[in-house]
């Protein structure tokens, strides 16, 4: 009898529990969320409270899964997939690469307690700045690169969606688009490669518009960030458990994702947003293909950009480089 699958998620605040709701309503496996005791609220356990209140879900969604929550690391232990999401959101006015010193801490520590209590696991990185947190969380597990991955553009591509739907009034189940890059202003969105089942939407809609949905999916979550005074999550964390289910379920989707690329599309050495085909092994393989001088270019800017991000982290903790 093949045995459930087991999710573990690292925070449990509004992306990690988002993610643990996500993963319970599709009964993708046995679910454990981490988070760190709070010195304020030394009588409290927010992880447990949030998770037994999600596991009373169960009758009514109808879903079998042991849901736990817990501050300790060996509770995650024999983990599939780990999803990491802790570390500060953004506040408005913030960028995401304004979260890099507070969060390489974060993620530093994190990664290497993942590594020490799950080290078979596939890790899916959401915190920010998140190209180079998945590159912090590869140095710090010390994991083959297949099993290192970021969720951005399985999001990106859900706003660009979403927003494609809403100008032709069609359902967003007929939408699919694709998007490369880093997670940030810079994402190379290519409605080239968008099309409304099947049909080019650059057929069905003016440039102007594609453009304008274009700059509103880059911009989609500094969108969110001013009308809520902090990040998304709902959306992440659909994106993010999308990607745990083409993992738990072995489906050799493929989901834009920050991935390992060795030469792909011409980045070298570098987490970054492309078509990666996720399987039971992770990362089984970038789908890759030819980008005309425009998008490469837009590519190269996005790549170079979390390059940089790299140097931060290295900088910071000269042992990540
Ligand atoms: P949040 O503040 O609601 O939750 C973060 C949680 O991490 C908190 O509960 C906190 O206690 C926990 N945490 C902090 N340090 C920890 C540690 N050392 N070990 C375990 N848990 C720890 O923030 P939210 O909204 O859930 O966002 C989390 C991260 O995800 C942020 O960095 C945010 O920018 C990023 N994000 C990324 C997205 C993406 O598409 N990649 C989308 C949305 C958010
Ligand atoms: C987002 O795009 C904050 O990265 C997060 O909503």
């Amino acid at each position: 009898m093949p045995k459930r699958a087991k999710i573990s998620i690292i925070g449990a605040g509004n992306v990690g529990a988002t993610c643990a709701h996500w993963a319970a309503a599709k009964e993708l496996g046995d679910i454990v969320v981490l988070d760190i005791p709070r010195a304020d609220q030394p009588d409290q356990h927010m992880p447990k409270g949030k998770m037994l209140d999600l596991a009373c879900c169960g009758p009514i969604e109808r879903f079998d899964s042991n849901i736990t929550g817990t501050f300790d690391y060996k509770d995650i232990a024999g983990s599939d997939v780990v999803v990491i999401t802790a570390g500060i959101p953004r506040k408005p006015g913030m960028s995401r690469d304004d979260l890099i010193e507070t969060n390489v801490k974060i993620v530093k520590s994190v990664s290497e307690k993942v590594a020490e209590y799950a080290p078979d696991s596939k890790v899916i990185i959401v915190s920010n700045p998140l190209d180079a947190m998945v590159y912090t969380a590869w140095k710090a597990t010390g994991f083959p690169t297949n099993r290192i991955m970021g969720q951005a553009g399985s999001l990106d591509v859900a706003r660009f969606s979403t927003f494609i739907a809403w100008e032709i009034g069609c359902s967003v189940e007929d939408v699919s688009a694709l998007l490369l890059g880093g997670h940030g202003d810079d994402m190379v969105p290519l409605p080239r490669c968008t099309s409304v089942h099947g049909i080019p939407v650059t057929d069905l809609l003016s440039k102007e518009t594609i453009d304008a949905c274009v700059e509103r999916a880059k911009k989609g979550g500094g969108e969110v960030v001013k009308l809520m005074g902090t990040s998304a999550w709902y959306a992440p964390a659909a994106g993010t458990i999308q990607m745990v289910e083409a993992i738990v379920k072995d489906k050799k989707r493929i989901i834009p994702s920050a991935a390992y690329c060795d030469g792909n599309f011409g980045a070298k050495g570098l987490f970054v947003g492309v078509p990666a085909m996720l399987g039971a092994d992770g990362v089984e393989k970038i789908v890759e293909f030819k980008l005309d001088s425009d998008e490469q270019k837009l590519f190269d800017e996005s790549a170079s950009h979390v390059q940089d991000l790299v140097g931060t982290v290295v900088k910071l903790f000269p042992d990540l480089a």
